[in-house]
């Protein structure tokens, strides 16, 4: 596979670094092509280094085979990853703009294009930029995938929507996209609700009780819904992912706070997915102001209390939706699994070991076993987006 690794003029020009090797330690073929002004933050000869290609950085190259260099490299590739993708950038690639090799590359090429912009947030949310990558959209519909931006801190010390996503992310996304998936529109008409992520259980103003959930399960499976035709409501508890587009989303901290939004909206609700790794147990009381050390005691007990459980709640519900659940288990995972279908009364449980740090939380894969009444199904290890379109269709085919 042949990647074309478009840099351009923004300071996070050097994660692309990063991202280089990463994608010559897949296996990619990699020629990078810089703009004059990614050449100003960081070196050619550092991607020359990493790629052990040549790096390419003028139009008017009298080097290349025929003096057509933007030619044979849009040929070339079969995919071209734009990182950072700086505002300007994205300008010419709408306007058609062709005064750089980059931009030139990128309207001679019929490979698929990523782009992973990277601005101050400022700049991202200005309705300008905005425009242009709707429009960009439309005109080329498939042919095109957005990676990012992150939200966080920025290096002009903003902090908001605008840092360019990890190179680890930009490879996985791009890679993925390898997979084949099928989406049928089976959920047209349907809502559904979907909880994803981790809960916190406040101990004072400053710290809380929390697990290792990432919420990707959940985002993947909410996107999946939404592809597949469905209305969506995601009730979210704080993680690092961005809303997904459609989506309308309820954000949440604790566990009664995500019981409390999950029952007020799921009136007409058809399926409920319960993947949010809801806390067990909450502190019975919260501190008012933080919690100070105290001199001369070396231990501090904490007492907790059993945190209402949001499946089973909604499953006693008298017109309860068709209930799925989440078993994240590190022993017996289909026997507990078996029990929680049984006694939350469940419609089917989704029953994943999160011992084993290639699958389940925070990974991006994941490898499950579904289990209704009736059946169980076995899934191989796939990313979590992938396994998020197979539990749907499993689960339609009972609903
Ligand atoms: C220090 C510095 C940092 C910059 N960082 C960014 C950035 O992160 N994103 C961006 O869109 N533009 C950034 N710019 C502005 C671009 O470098 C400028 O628009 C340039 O023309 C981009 O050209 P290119 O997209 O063809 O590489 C920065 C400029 C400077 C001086």
């Amino acid at each position: 596979m042949n990647i074309i690794l478009g840099i351009t003029g923004g300071i996070a020009a050097y994660k692309t670094a990063s991202l280089a090797r990463l994608l010559v330690k897949q296996g990619y073929s990699v020629r990078v092509v810089m703009t004059a002004g990614a050449c100003e933050f960081i070196t050619p000869l550092t991607f020359q280094a990493l790629t052990g290609n040549a790096v390419h950085t003028t139009l008017l190259d009298e080097q290349a085979e025929k003096g057509m260099g933007h030619i044979e490299l849009a040929k070339w590739a079969d995919k071209i990853i734009v990182a950072p993708a700086s505002a300007n950038s994205i300008a010419s690639m709408c306007s058609g703009s062709a005064n750089e090799l980059l931009y030139a590359v990128i309207l001679a090429s019929k490979a698929k294009l990523f782009i992973a912009p990277a601005m101050n947030e400022v700049m991202w949310a200005n309705p300008v930029v905005q425009k242009n990558i709707q429009e960009l959209k439309k005109m080329y519909v498939d042919k095109i995938q957005f990676i990012g931006p992150d939200a966080g801190e920025q290096a002009c010390g903003d902090v908001g929507y605008g840092r360019m996503s990890e190179p680890e992310y930009i490879v996985e996304f791009v890679s993925r996209l390898n997979e084949q998936i099928t989406v049928e529109q089976i959920l047209v008409g349907k809502k559904v609700m979907i909880t994803a992520g981790p809960t916190q259980e406040l101990i004072d103003p400053v710290r809380y009780i929390t697990n290792k959930s990432s919420g990707k399960m959940g985002y993947a499976l909410a996107i999946a819904a939404q592809k597949m035709g469905a209305q969506v409501i995601l009730v979210s508890g704080p993680v690092n992912l961005k809303c997904p587009e459609n989506i309308a989303i309820i954000n949440v901290q604790s566990a009664k706070q995500m019981l409390q939004q999950a029952l007020a909206n799921i009136n007409d609700c058809d399926i409920f997915i319960g993947c949010a790794a809801v806390a067990d147990y909450a502190c019975s009381q919260v501190s008012e102001h933080k919690l100070k050390k105290i001199d001369g005691q070396s231990t501090m007990t904490l007492e907790l209390i059993k945190n209402p459980d949001i499946l089973a709640s909604i499953a006693q519900l008298p017109n309860k939706p068709f209930c799925v659940g989440f078993a994240a288990e590190t022993q017996n995972v289909e026997q507990n699994a078996k029990i929680k279908l049984e006694q939350k009364n469940l419609d089917w449980i989704v029953a994943n070991d999160v011992s084993k740090s290639e699958i389940g939380f925070n990974s991006d894969d994941n490898q499950v076993t579904l289990i209704s009444k009736e059946k169980t199904l076995q899934f191989k290890k796939m990313s979590k987006q992938k396994l998020a379109y197979s539990i749907l269709n499993a689960v339609c085919t009972d609903f």
